[in-house]
């Protein structure tokens, strides 16, 4: 089965290929630099931008694969949560090509792509505990195959990628931070700074970004680092903060759980070190952590096509997608 998959839920345009028996056929992104000038992602200047950038896309992605419409088995779509106006572009788009090629449509919710981009170049296996961590999203998920899910913990505040973004503008680093802190970090010494790691009073998993994004910008403000290897170290000591944090609860949320291995998913995902600390925290567990490559980590149309396909090989006339929604926790389907 090959499924054709679009994802515009904030400022990429994507479309992705992906075929059941091969894997990736093929992923094409066009980021929007249209932003760069604001310092941040305006919502209705990126659905204009999804509506240029769509139609080449789409082309550069069959014509990439050696693929015409008439090879394709469906249409996927990220249907939310995301920018209502981009996900009304990508599904107007969707619905648009559904139609012309006479193939259904099916709508992806934007997390659960992102859990199965781990499928993307290796069979999954499950049940499997996964750590969501994004620019719009911090969550730990208990999936216990594809389609079935429980949401463990999410956020009180700040996702962990906004908080890579938030600090990193306040180091004048730019967009998107995660990235630019990782690459300083390299060179930096994470213990130079001790940051707060949030521990929440009521000892639930859930995290909390704020305190030590303000912990941050308090001390950026106040003890600000002398030349680029202070700024180096101040990186280091920060990202070793979000780490910490999430393997926090990653080492609580895994106990007394029968799973099979941890995934990491989302942006943050594509941090290296991050993977590197859970393989160290989590093998003495026995567990084996897997991430995507970081290409399939942050947002792309092949993990959109992925998650249909396995949809659909479960469930092969789900009904189409109406309506793009906002906001909405990952929901299960079988
Ligand atoms: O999944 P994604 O592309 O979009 C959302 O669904 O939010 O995630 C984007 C987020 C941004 O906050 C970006 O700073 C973060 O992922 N990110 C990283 C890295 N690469 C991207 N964070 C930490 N380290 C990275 N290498
Ligand atoms: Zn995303």
């Amino acid at each position: 089965m090959i499924v054709l998959g679009i994802e515009t839920s904030c400022d990429d345009s994507a479309v992705g290929l992906y075929d059941t028996g091969r894997k990736v056929l093929a992923s094409v992104l066009a980021a929007q630099l249209e932003h760069a000038p604001y310092g941040g992602v305006v919502p209705e200047l990126a659905s204009r931008v999804h509506l240029r950038n769509l139609p080449p896309v789409l082309r550069s992605a069959l014509d990439g694969a050696g693929l015409d419409p008439g090879n394709l088995d469906a249409v996927a779509v990220t249907q939310g949560p995301g920018l209502m106006g981009s996900l009304l572009v990508g599904l107007a788009f969707a619905r648009a090509l559904g139609h012309a090629w006479d193939r259904p449509v099916v709508g992806v919710h934007h997390i659960e792509s992102h859990i199965l981009a781990n499928h993307l170049e290796r069979d999954m296996v499950f049940p499997a505990l996964v750590l969501v961590a994004s620019g719009g999203h911090s969550q730990i998920v208990l999936a216990r195959r594809p389609g079935d899910y429980a949401l463990l913990a999410t956020t009180r505040d700040d996702a962990a990628g906004e908080a890579f973004d938030k600090v990193a503008k306040v180091l004048g680093l730019g967009f998107p931070g995660g990235p630019r802190i990782e690459e300083r970090a390299r060179r930096g010494d994470p213990e130079a700074i001790a940051f707060p790691v949030a521990r929440l009073g009521d000892g639930g998993l859930d995290f909390s970004f704020s305190g030590l994004k303000t912990a941050a910008r308090i001390r950026w403000e106040e003890r600000p680092p002398a030349g680029e290897a202070g700024l180096d170290d101040f990186c280091a000591s920060f990202q070793r903060a979000v780490v910490a944090q999430l393997l926090d609860r990653v080492l609580r949320a895994v106990r007394g759980r029968d799973v099979q291995a941890l995934y990491l998913a989302g942006g943050v995902a594509a941090n290296r070190t991050l993977l590197a600390a859970a393989r160290e925290a989590l093998d003495p567990l026995g567990l084996p952590v897997f991430a995507p490559s970081p290409r399939y980590c942050t947002d792309n149309g092949a993990m959109v096509a992925c998650a249909a396909a396995l949809r659909l090989e479960a469930d092969p006339a789900p009904a189409p997608p109406d309506q793009p929604f906002p906001r909405g926790a990952i929901a299960s389907w079988r």
